[in-house]
């Protein structure tokens, strides 16, 4: 699809240091309108970092970064963030509407516009919670808040979606679904989908980029037990998207 080739985030020889040493050097990729792009690595591998230079909370040492052919920062409003630790304090009552509401960024003398309004039960809608919008947010199961919180991250109907680990708090019986609500949201958008469970990558996603310091992409189809050993030289739980999960812990 030719509009599959509108670059959304360019990065040439990024590099990032918090202090001295680098976490990030020498990245170069350019990701493309509609594309899922799952990120692997190790623990500490640099992916929250990239995550956060996409969003323009950090600014590269060295090297360059685009997004929409902007400057990060400028063009924050154009994306939905989902971080990787959200917490709300569960002593508050918040419902799950209003959490959705807290995605929109012009609040009018702190009040959320009928649009706004519209935008959240879009946003539930698409992710299959219509029917929770006034209960407490703290009553859901945790895969039912992550899908909250990807709501809150699409109420302003980003072009770009970042999901930094989102699998965390989702049961294994659940991801299978979850996945499938990712790859519809990246067909019309890109989605950068950050986890450390590769079983989550497998074929439903246009592109593996593998970050440990440096950015490696691999072929989807590349993913095999051999580059996750490499990754993360440990045994790796894989999960099948043939709608059954092996739990098999496998020896590699
Ligand atoms: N705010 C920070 N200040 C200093 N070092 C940091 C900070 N955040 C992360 N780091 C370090 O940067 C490296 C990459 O971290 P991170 O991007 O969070 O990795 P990942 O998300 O892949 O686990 C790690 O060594 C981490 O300790
Ligand atoms: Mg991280």
């Amino acid at each position: 699809m030719a509009q599959k080739r509108f670059p959304v985030v360019t990065a040439r020889n990024l590099s990032f240091a918090y202090d001295t040493a680098a976490v990030l050097q020498g990245v170069n990729f350019t990701a493309y309108a509609g594309e899922m792009i799952a990120v692997i690595g190790p623990n500490g591998g640099g992916k929250s970092t990239l995550i956060k230079l996409i969003l323009g909370l950090i600014e590269p040492t060295q090297g360059s970064l685009h997004v929409l052919g902007k400057r990060p920062s400028v063009a924050r409003g154009e994306i939905g963030y989902v971080p990787q630790y959200t917490h709300f304090d569960t002593r508050f009552p918040i419902s799950v509407r209003e959490v959705v509401l807290t995605g929109c960024t012009r609040p009018v003398f702190g009040r959320h516009t009928k649009a706004d309004k519209a935008a959240a039960a879009g946003a539930l809608e698409r992710v299959g919670l219509s029917d929770r919008a006034l209960d407490s947010f703290a009553e859901l199961s945790g895969g039912q808040q992550q899908r909250v919180l990807i709501a809150r991250a699409l109420v302003s109907d980003p072009s770009i979606l970042l999901l930094d680990e989102p699998t965390a708090n989702v049961d294994a019986f659940m991801s299978d679904r979850f996945l499938e609500l990712v790859v519809n949201l990246a067909t019309d958008r890109t989605v950068f989908f950050v986890t450390h469970d590769t079983g989550y990558v497998s074929e439903e996603s246009d592109r593996v980029f593998c970050i440990n310091r440096s950015l490696v992409e691999h072929p989807v189809a590349a993913l095999r037990q051999d580059l996750v050993h490499a990754t993360y030289s440990q045994p790796v739980r894989k999960v099948l998207h043939n709608k059954h999960i092996d739990t098999t812990h496998m020896t590699l």
